[in-house]
């Protein structure tokens, strides 16, 4: 695109189903603000649009979990949520809510148009359903074995942990979250959209975007491995009673699917903030940037941009530069096993030190890859690096001038500024670089390297001030003293503009101690700012405060703890499983361990044997030879639900006849009475045949 005419910047809505953690933060919210900061702060027209994400299972499952209506649970979240992100300083200009009426019109009129226009397909399915709850298990409300990675814990339409679309009849062993037992299939009416149909518009959509401004490595790759397998039929509507409402007579008891509705919030939202919304959405030289986190790339890369390109009315974005996640501590964030640092309590044990939390985030944060958020590494940076650079710089050259001059520049001689220009060349050579190195990095999305060029400026004036030693000076030359203090603060003017877009709380207390009004603040962006005599400078107040053991270690202990109890609960689970094992075998030979040919394989058909209700029959593909073997596990699998399962298979096992079928191996399987688990752990990429030995 050329030069845009105005940004429009999104951040992912949020559940209004809990309090927000670092993980959260790091991964969609921050770097936004740096973004938005940065360019109204190069007076470019922005808005910045985020909300609570309102509907969806993510917030009828925790209204369950809390005995509460689904209201309820967004009452209460969406103003925690809300005043955390404001008093940490993301500078939304509006945090609308999907519940809101306005977002409740949007959506429907969007579905409308698309229905209109008979892009969906109106399909009667069977679907898995809880018969105790009379619910139809969709999305969250099912989880089972993904069949891509092996998680356990895939939900219905995703692999949280392999970021695979899922579909409920994919997952291994699924079981309701609602009542924890088998579904039942039932059949239901939903309207889908056909993605195969429309994926090769979207897949020129992507090509071409790259070359005006290349998306994220990983961002691209995902989206790339979703179009080479080919989309799917997605459903775009749910039976729920909590959403909006599908717009047409007949389909009572069913609302859109959270995934369409959501992303529509960002249109209602801008709706809401301003009638010049129009313009934002729908002129061509709008940019349109979302600020997301892995794990809703799809949505945003590929389904959203499709249902936009068939409504035909809205600009598409133009990058979607999703972060990687953050761990703590060496473990993933955890909302269900409270394995995180939740925004309001780190804002109520750490008073006044928003801009710290900023500032770690930031250089730690999981741009292109995963990072790990330490506390011993937030200490280190705020001790090393906020008070040691930034705020020493800070603090010594106002004390400095305040100290020799009473706060106000004097008078210099020609003579002693030239002496002192000869010595401050490098410093000139940063802060020429310094506005372009940021602006490039900013216009990548590079936020971690902008915030380095930013503290390596307050390096450039330590060195300085070391180097030229004014506490020395200051017995032979009083005017050399005053020119080096005025250069630092023409340096530290510097970093208290470009510091706003993020350290905002500090970037002001700077401002404010350097008596810079919007004006001088337009100087130095435009370069033009100097430091002469009659310049006054406030006394300062330090910026940071050094952390002690003391005040980081409980937060350590406090992770620890949670570490430690859920070890202990594994212990005590497995303790108490009635699982018994058997005696381990007598020793075996190696030479009869050899004797057992094992292979990697591919389940690639499986149906169910007539009359035989424990019985499977299915084909592996063992990579030389496709083989028939007669399976006893048709009680615990659907066949459908295993068609691409890895396995390991015992090559050699005589064959036998079962109900009529010879059975030419035998796939192995983990057994503990009732349940079985396939054995296969496996990378996707390896091919079948391979031996086990
Ligand atoms: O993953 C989530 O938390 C979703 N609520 C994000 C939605 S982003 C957008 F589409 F609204
Ligand atoms: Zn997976």
């Amino acid at each position: 695109m050329q030069t845009p005419k105005r940004y429009l910047v999104t951040s992912a809505l949020p559940y209004a189903n809990g309090p927000q953690h670092f993980g959260h933060l790091a991964g969609a919210y921050i770097p936004a603000d740096v973004y938005v900061r940065y360019l109204r702060m190069m007076g470019e027209e922005v808005l910045f649009i985020c909300g609570s994400d309102e509907h969806g299972a993510a917030i009828t499952l925790q209204a369950k979990k809390e005995g509460n209506s689904p209201r309820d649970i967004i009452d209460k979240y969406h103003p925690i949520n809300k005043a955390a992100f404001q008093k940490l300083g993301i500078s939304f200009d509006i945090y609308h809510r999907t519940s809101d009426p306005l977002h409740h019109e949007t959506s429907k009129a969007f579905f409308k148009v698309l229905h209109e226009k008979g892009i969906f397909v109106e399909k009667e399915s069977e679907q898995f359903y809880d018969e105790e709850y009379n619910q139809f298990l969709a999305d969250r409300y099912i989880k089972g074995t993904c069949p891509k990675c092996a998680n356990e814990n895939a939900y219905g339409d995703q692999c949280e942990k392999c970021g695979s679309d899922l579909s409920p009849t994919e997952l291994i062993n699924p079981l309701s979250t609602l009542s924890g037992k088998q579904p039942v299939l039932k059949t239901t009416k939903h309207w889908y959209l056909p993605m195969g149909k429309f994926q090769d518009a979207v897949k020129k959509w992507v090509d071409e975007s790259q070359t005006s401004e290349k998306w994220k490595k990983h961002v691209l790759g995902q989206c790339n491995s979703w179009l080479d397998q080919g989309l799917n039929d997605r459903s775009m509507t749910r039976d729920l009673d909590w959403g909006v409402e599908v717009p047409l007579p007949d389909a009572e008891g069913k609302v859109l699917y959270v995934w369409l509705d959501a992303p529509i919030g960002y249109i209602s939202a801008t709706k809401a903030l301003t009638d010049d919304w129009a313009t934002y959405w729908q002129s061509e030289d709008t940019k349109l940037v979302h600020f997301i986190g892995k794990d809703n790339i799809v949505f945003h890369c590929i389904i959203f941009p499709m249902l936009l390109q068939l409504h035909g009315d809205y600009v598409l974005p133009t990058n979607i530069p999703a972060n990687q996640f953050m761990n703590l501590e060496g473990d993933k964030m955890s909302t269900s096993r409270n394995y995180a640092v939740w925004l309001y309590e780190y804002l109520k044990d750490f008073p006044d030190m928003e801009d710290v939390l900023r500032y770690a985030l930031i250089s730690n944060m999981p741009e292109n890859k995963d990072s790990d958020f330490s506390w011993k590494d937030f200490q280190a940076r705020n001790n090393n690096e906020l008070v040691g650079i930034l705020g020493n710089l800070v603090n010594r050259v106002l004390v400095l001038t305040h100290k020799y001059f009473d706060g106000t520049i004097p008078a210099i001689s020609e003579e002693a500024e030239t002496a002192i220009l000869q010595k401050a060349e490098d410093v000139y050579d940063y802060l020429m670089a310094f506005p372009h190195e940021l602006d490039k990095a900013i216009h990548h999305y590079e936020f971690r390297n902008g915030l380095k060029e930013l503290i390596n400026l307050a390096r450039v004036g330590n060195k300085f001030l070391t180097d030229l030693e004014p506490w020395k000076l200051v017995k032979q030359d009083k005017e050399q003293t005053a020119k080096i203090l005025a250069i630092c603060l023409e340096l530290i003017a510097r970093l208290g503009v470009y510091a706003e877009p993020f350290l905002p709380f500090t970037a002001t207390k700077i401002k404010d101690m350097l008596n810079l009004d919007e004006e001088a603040v337009q100087r130095v962006l435009k370069g033009s700012f100097r430091v002469k005599e009659g310049y006054e400078v406030s006394k300062p107040t330090l910026l940071f405060k050094k952390l002690d053991d003391k005040v980081i270690q409980p937060q350590i202990d406090k992770l620890q703890a949670i570490k430690d109890a859920k070890d202990a609960a594994k212990k005590a689970e497995l303790a108490a499983t009635d699982a018994t094992y058997e005696p381990v075998k007598d020793t075996i030979s190696y030479e009869d361990f050899s004797k057992l040919d094992i292979r990697t394989g591919t389940i690639l058909t499986a149906e169910k044997i007539k009359k035989a209700n424990k019985l499977l029959k299915l084909t592996v593909d063992l990579g030389f030879e496709v083989r028939t073997v007669v399976s006893g596990i048709a009680k615990q699998f659907d066949p459908e639900a295993i068609i691409g399962q890895k396995v390991l298979f015992l090559a050699n096992l005589a064959p036998r006849k079962m109900r009529g079928v010879e059975s030419q191996g035998m796939i192995l399987m983990a057994a503990s009475g009732e349940k079985l688990g396939f054995v296969a752990a496996m990378d996707e990429e390896m091919g079948n045949g391979l031996m086990i030995s």
